[in-house]
């Protein structure tokens, strides 16, 4: 049971890799407060962890409204007694509108900021007072690889990704000294509905060629970096990007043309 005794947040745990946290952080002992903006299905997902011996709650959270997460961080200090794992992990762009700089439109940037960067400077400052006066906590923030390099499209979501790695790092040097610990994952291509959705089949084919391993992560892939993350057994690791993306993000750009290069 690695993370008896704990209480823990999750943004955005009704569906894919949110939801698959959930699971795993319920099935080693936390108790789990499932935030979505979809509540019916943040509460079903409560209810089957219960059901599975698990402890669980699920409820409305929109990460836009810093009300709505003050409520949540609240829902779960009240009923658990206190807080020590906040997963901000709600996040995206809108791939319709957040293409190239000339053609994106500035609404879904600013919008695309307050989704990603906004909601997790908002969670760890309302988090931040729980887990100083339970001694000490772990905020765990989703990132992107999208985050690390440029590209053609999604200008928006790729900004608002690399500052959610540098918000990291002021999080875990300002809070560090008080016990509480941030680190941020950063997925590759992983097979949640945000990915399946929002992506023709060639498009993920076209990624996951770039990948070194053969194949697309899944949710649980990332939800086991955020157990590490959230457990003691990452207790000496803070302000750090863990990068789970199947080695896309292992190799120059160059790598795969050089291939033709190779001595016989
Ligand atoms: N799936 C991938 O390949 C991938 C890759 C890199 C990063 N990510 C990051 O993972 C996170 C998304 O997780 P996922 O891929 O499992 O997606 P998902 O679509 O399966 O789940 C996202 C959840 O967030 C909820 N949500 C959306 N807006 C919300 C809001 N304003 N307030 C509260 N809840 C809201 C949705 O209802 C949904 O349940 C994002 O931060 C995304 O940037 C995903």
């Amino acid at each position: 049971m690695r993370l008896e005794h704990k209480t823990a947040v999750i943004t955005g745990g009704a569906s894919g890799i949110g939801l698959a946290a959930a699971h795993r952080f319920a099935a080693e002992g936390a108790a789990v407060v499932i935030g979505d903006v979809n509540a019916d299905r943040a509460v079903a997902a409560a209810a089957e962890i219960t059901e599975a011996g698990g402890t669980a709650v699920g409820t409305a959270v929109n990460v836009m409204d810093e009300e709505s997460i003050a409520s949540l961080i609240g829902r779960a200090v009240d009923e658990f007694g206190s807080l020590h794992v906040l997963c901000n992990h709600v996040g995206g762009s809108n791939p319709r509108k957040d293409l190239d700089l000339l053609r994106m439109d500035l609404d879904e940037f600013d919008k695309t900021m307050a989704l990603n960067v906004r909601s997790t400077v908002l969670g760890a400052r309302l988090a931040l007072p729980h887990m100083i006066a339970a001694g000490g906590g772990s905020i765990i923030n989703t990132a992107s690889v999208a985050g690390l390099s440029g590209d053609y499209l999604q200008s928006a979501y790729g900004t608002a990704k690399a500052a959610v790695i540098r918000l990291t790092q002021y999080i875990a040097t300002q809070y560090g000294p008080r016990n509480v610990r941030c680190n941020a994952v950063a997925p590759g291509a992983i097979s949640s509905p945000a990915l399946l959705d929002n992506l023709s089949s060639a498009e993920i084919d076209a990624i996951v060629a770039h990948n070194a391993l053969p194949f697309l992560g899944e949710p649980d892939d990332i939800a086991n970096t955020m157990l590490f993350l959230a457990s003691d057994e990452s207790r000496y690791l803070t302000g750090q990007l863990l990068t789970v993306d199947g080695g896309m993000s292992s190799h120059s750009s160059i790598a795969e043309d050089r291939r033709g290069f190779l001595p016989a």
